[in-house]
């Protein structure tokens, strides 16, 4: 299977990790729909990615169960789904927020739910659903506690879903770090903590958003890959 003219909802494509997996899409010549809360961020990344005919935009809160339902609703068609959306929190664990747990919750654990659900209808049986985990579930950094759980309720996800909604395949990737926008949130000096991890992971490098949208690729198009964590981190969970 390739993607050759097939059509790719990317959630959480404004940017990062879903940019690079709209890019990819876009290189194999499919047709992709980015999604996302800000209009502004999505049109910028369509000019980016120079997607011209071959991309659109809807704006689409994963959180909410409208918005997803529309976004399926309004698709005149879809092969595959790829999902990068979160809404995450870094904080200790005795000053834990509950509004900032609900939308890390929501945006990963719920929204990929309502992903499942309303998509599921929707995809041919050739059709593939792919979330975004990460090292956090298996390597986790203090006042990471949020992200590792989210994380690792995916893996559990992912295999569950791949079984009740075959023969769609459901699978997921598990991003070490990424050089994405994801960490202008997070409040560390990124050119630091790069230079340090780069120093310590076996390929001596950051992924980039490319690196994912290549292994994001992989998961579409792999016809016996279902049920599936996917780590492309360079090794991280090692050092
Ligand atoms: N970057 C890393 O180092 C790293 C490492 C491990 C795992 N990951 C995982 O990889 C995934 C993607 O991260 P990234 O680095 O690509 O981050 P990113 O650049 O911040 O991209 C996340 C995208 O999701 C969208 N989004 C956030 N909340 C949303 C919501 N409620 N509904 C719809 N869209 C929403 C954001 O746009 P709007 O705000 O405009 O909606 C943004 O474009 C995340 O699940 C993250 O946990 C990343």
């Amino acid at each position: 299977m390739n993607l050759h003219e097939r059509t790719v909802i990317v959630i959480g494509g404004g940017s990062g990790i879903g940019w690079g997996a709209a890019q990819a899409c876009l290189e194999r010549g499919a047709h992709v729909v980015l999604a996302g809360r800000t209009a502004s961020k999505l049109e910028r990344a369509l000019q980016t990615l120079q997607a011209g005919e071959r991309g659109r935009y809807v704006s689409a809160d994963i959180t909410k169960e409208g918005d997803v339902s529309a976004l399926f609703r309004g698709a005149e068609r879809v092969d595959h789904v790829v999902v990068t959306a979160a809404d995450l929190a870094y904080q200790p664990i005795v000053e834990f927020d509950v509004a900032a747990a609900q939308r890390a919750l929501g945006s990963k654990l719920l929204g990929a739910l309502l992903v499942a659900k309303h998509a599921a209808p929707r995809l041919p049986a050739h059709g593939s659903l792919t979330f975004t985990t990460g090292v956090a579930s298996e390597r986790p950094l203090p006042r990471g506690s949020l992200t590792a759980t989210v994380n690792g309720g995916l893996h559990s996800f992912v295999r569950a879903a791949a079984i009740e909604l075959a023969p769609i395949r459901v699978n997921a990737l598990s991003p070490g770090w990424v050089d994405s926008e994801l960490w202008d949130s997070i409040g560390v000096d990124k050119a630091a903590a790069f230079a340090q991890m780069a120093a310590r992971l076996p390929v001596g490098r950051i992924a980039t958003p490319a690196d994912l949208g290549h292994a994001a690729v992989f998961l579409m198009e792999s016809e016996m890959t279902t049920g599936a964590v996917l780590t492309v981190d360079g090794g991280h969970r090692f050092v």
